[in-house]
C-alpha cells in the first residue's frame, strides 16, 4: 500500500506537475513526429527538460512562454503572478525559430542519441535580449559569471516557448536507486513518517564541517535530513559527480540511523547566487521539503574581473527571507564553519571567541594536497572519504603528463622526443606513446597539407589523442612543428584539467636547421619546390609559455631529454626514487 502524500508541503503552485504521458499518447505522438521539425536538446536543455517533465519545476507545464519569461526576468515573478526567480528557455538557433509557426508547430525535442523525449507546442517563438537577460537575473554580463557567460557564448540567440508532453525521461544508467523525482521522494517521505525535512543542496564533496553544519540544522529544527547534491550541471572545474557521489555514500553513517536521505538532483545550476537560492527552495518544496539550508556563498559564481565576488556572502540569506512567506520553504541559514583545534570541534565562525585558534583547508589547498600526496588529516575529513578521493585524484606521480615539443624541421624534436621515450620506458610504471610530426602524418593525418588551415586540424587531432592517453593515467610525447601560438593554447586547455601538459621548446634556429638539412627539404623549399615550408616561406610563431626551452646548439639530445625530466620531477610528475609507478 503506498502511503497517502497529502500531509506533505505543497509544491509551488498547489499542484504537483507532471508531464510525462501514457504510453499510449506517446505512442500516437511518436507516429506523429514523421511530420515536425526535430530539436537535438543541448545537455543544459536536457536537465531543465527533465525537471519539467518530473514536476521539480512546477508549476511550469513548459519552457517558458515571452510573459512568463519577461516577469521572470524583471518582476522575479511568471505572469500568473507566482514567484519565480529563473527563466527556463529553449533557445535554438535562427533559421531553426524562422522555421516556426507560433501557435500550430510542434517540435519533437530529442536527445543526442534521436529519442524523441518530448513535445513541445510552440505558443512563442521571440529573439531575446540576452545582455539584458544576463543583467536582471546574474547583475553582471562579466565572462567570469558561469551563467552569464552561458548566457552571452553558448546559448543559442532565439527562444521558443511552449507546453510540453513527455514522451520518454531522460536516460541514465549510473546511480539509479538514487535518483527519485519529486513525487517518488514526496511517497519516500510519507512511508518514513518524515514530515519536516531539511534539505542540504551541494556541488562540492561533503567533509566534516558539512556533517557538522547539517546535523547541527537537522537538530536546530527538529527535521529529517536530505542531503540533495546536484548532479547535472555545475560550476566548470569541480569535481566529478561520480566521485562526489561515492564520497556522500560513504558520508551516510555519520549521521544517526534512520534520519538521513540521499537523493541526487539532475539540476543544471546557474550558479545565480541569491536568484538561485530562491529557486532551490522551490525545487526543493515540490520535491517534498520544508526546509532549506543556505550557507555562505550559496551557488556563489566566485569573483569578477576586479577580484571582487559578484554577490556579498550574505545576499543570499537576505533575498531568501524577504521572500520566505511565499516561497514557502523555511531558510535555515548557516554561517561557515570553521574547526576549533583547542576544543576538537566545529563551530560555526561567527561564533569564534576572539584570539581562538581555528583551522581550515580550502579546496585549492585540497586539491594540492592530493596532487602532492601529502597528509589530510582527519580533522578535516573522515579517512574512507580521502581514499575515495585520492583512487580519483591520484598524486602527480601517478597522473598521465604530455610532453608537446614544439620546433623548426630539424630541429632535433624526434631525436630528443626517441631518447625521451627510452628513459620513460626504462623506468617503466606507466605507458608511454609516441606521436612523432611525421608518423603522424602517416597514421591520423594523411589527407592534410601545410595551410594554416590544415596544420591547426593536424594539432588538434594530436592534442585529443594525447588528452586522451593523459587522462588514462598515459605519458603522450609529441613531436609536430605546431608553428601556431593559438593552436598549441588550445591543446595545453584540453590536457590540463586531466592531467600535466609540459611545452617544449626546441629553439635551434632556422640557420642551424638549414645548414643541417637532414631531409634535404630546406633545399627543396629555397628552390621552391616545397612550398610553404615553416622558417623559409611559412610563419613559426616562438612560444613564451614553454615550460622547457631547449636550444641544441648547447646541448646533446640526452642532455636535453635529462633537462626535460628534472623539469617533470619538480613538478612532481616523477615520483621520488625515480619511481613514477
Ligand atoms: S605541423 O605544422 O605541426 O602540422 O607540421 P608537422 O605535421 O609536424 O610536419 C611534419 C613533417 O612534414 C615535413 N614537411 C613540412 N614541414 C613544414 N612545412 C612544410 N611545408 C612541410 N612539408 C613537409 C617535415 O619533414 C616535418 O617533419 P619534421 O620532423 O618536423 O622535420
Amino acid at each position: 500500500m503506498t502511503a497517502s502524500t497529502s500531509h506533505l508541503i505543497a509544491p509551488h503552485g498547489g499542484e504537483l506537475i507532471n508531464l510525462t504521458t501514457t504510453p499510449e499518447r506517446s505512442a500516437e505522438l511518436k507516429a506523429q513526429s514523421r511530420e515536425w521539425p526535430s530539436w537535438d536538446l543541448t545537455p543544459r536543455q536536457i536537465c531543465d527538460l527533465e525537471l519539467l517533465l518530473s514536476g521539480g519545476f512546477s508549476p511550469l507545464r513548459g519552457f517558458m512562454n515571452k510573459a512568463d519569461y519577461e516577469g521572470v526576468c524583471h518582476n522575479m515573478r511568471l505572469a500568473s503572478g507566482v514567484i519565480w526567480p529563473m527563466p527556463i528557455t529553449l533557445d535554438v538557433k535562427e533559421e531553426f525559430a524562422k522555421s516556426l509557426k507560433p501557435g500550430t508547430s510542434k517540435i519533437a525535442l530529442r536527445d543526442a542519441e534521436g529519442v524523441m523525449l518530448a513535445v513541445l507546442h510552440v505558443e512563442d517563438v521571440w529573439q531575446p535580449d540576452l545582455k539584458a537577460e544576463a543583467e536582471a537575473v546574474f547583475g553582471s554580463t562579466s565572462a567570469l559569471h558561469p551563467g552569464a557567460d552561458y548566457l552571452l557564448k553558448k546559448s543559442n540567440p532565439w527562444y521558443v516557448g511552449g507546453s510540453l508532453e513527455g514522451t520518454a525521461t531522460p536516460s541514465h544508467y549510473d546511480f539509479r536507486s538514487l535518483r527519485l523525482t519529486p513525487a517518488e521522494l514526496r511517497s519516500e517521505f510519507a512511508r518514513l513518517g518524515w514530515r519536516r525535512v531539511v534539505a542540504f543542496q551541494t556541488r562540492n564533496p561533503m567533509h566534516r564541517a558539512h556533517v557538522e553544519l547539517t546535523f547541527r540544522a537537522a537538530k536546530q529544527v527538529e527535521a529529517n535530513l536530505l542531503i540533495q547534491p546536484v548532479v547535472g550541471m555545475t560550476k566548470p572545474g569541480d569535481v566529478d559527480y561520480f566521485t562526489r557521489v561515492r564520497c556522500y555514500q560513504l558520508l551516510l553513517s555519520k549521521f544517526p540511523a534512520g534520519t538521513v536521505k540521499l537523493s541526487l538532483l539532475p539540476l543544471a545550476m546557474r550558479m545565480g547566487g541569491p536568484r538561485e537560492a530562491i529557486w532551490h527552495g522551490l525545487i526543493r518544496k515540490n520535491h517534498g521539503v520544508t526546509h532549506l539550508i543556505v550557507g555562505r556563498d550559496h551557488a556563489g559564481p566566485g569573483k569578477d574581473e576586479t577580484g571582487e565576488p559578484f554577490y556579498g556572502p550574505y545576499d543570499a540569506q537576505e533575498l531568501f527571507k524577504k521572500h520566505e512567506a511565499e516561497i514557502g520553504v523555511t531558510m535555515v541559514p548557516f554561517n561557515m564553519m570553521v574547526y576549533l583545534e583547542d576544543q576538537d570541534q566545529y563551530i560555526p565562525d561567527n561564533e569564534v571567541k576572539n584570539g581562538a585558534r581555528v583551522l581550515n583547508i580550502s579546496g585549492t589547498e585540497l586539491r594540492e594536497r592530493l596532487n602532492t600526496g601529502r597528509d589530510i588529516p582527519a580533522w578535516f575529513t573522515y579517512p574512507e572519504v580521502v581514499q575515495e578521493l585520492r583512487r580519483s585524484f591520484p598524486p602527480r606521480h601517478k597522473q598521465g603528463v604530455t610532453i608537446f615539443f614544439t620546433g623548426l624541421s630539424g630541429s632535433g624534436k624526434s631525436t630528443i622526443a626517441n631518447v625521451l621515450m627510452t628513459k620513460f620506458l626504462e623506468t617503466g610504471g606507466r605507458p608511454v606513446t609516441i606521436l612523432d610530426g611525421d608518423l603522424v602524418r602517416k597514421h591520423l593525418s594523411s589527407e592534410l597539407g601545410f595551410s594554416k588551415e590544415h596544420r591547426d586540424i593536424n594539432i588538434r587531432r594530436i592534442g585529443y589523442v594525447a588528452s586522451e592517453i593523459t587522462k588514462n593515467g598515459g605519458i603522450a610525447i609529441c613531436a609536430p612543428i605546431a608553428p601556431y601560438d593559438s593552436v598549441r593554447k588550445q591543446v595545453r586547455s584540453m590536457i590540463e584539467p586531466v592531467g600535466g601538459f609540459i611545452l617544449v621548446h626546441v629553439a635551434t634556429s632556422v640557420e642551424t636547421c638549414e645548414q643541417r638539412d637532414r631531409k634535404g627539404l630546406y633545399a627543396k623549399a629555397r628552390a621552391g619546390i616545397i612550398k610553404e615550408f615553416t622558417g623559409i616561406s611559412d610563419p613559426y610563431e616562438v612560444p613564451a609559455d614553454a615550460e622547457v626551452v631547449i636550444d641544441t646548439a648547447d646541448l646533446s639530445p640526452e642532455e636535453a631529454a635529462q633537462e626535460i625530466i628534472l623539469h617533470l620531477e619538480r613538478e612532481g610528475f616523477i615520483g621520488v626514487n625515480g619511481n613514477h609507478a
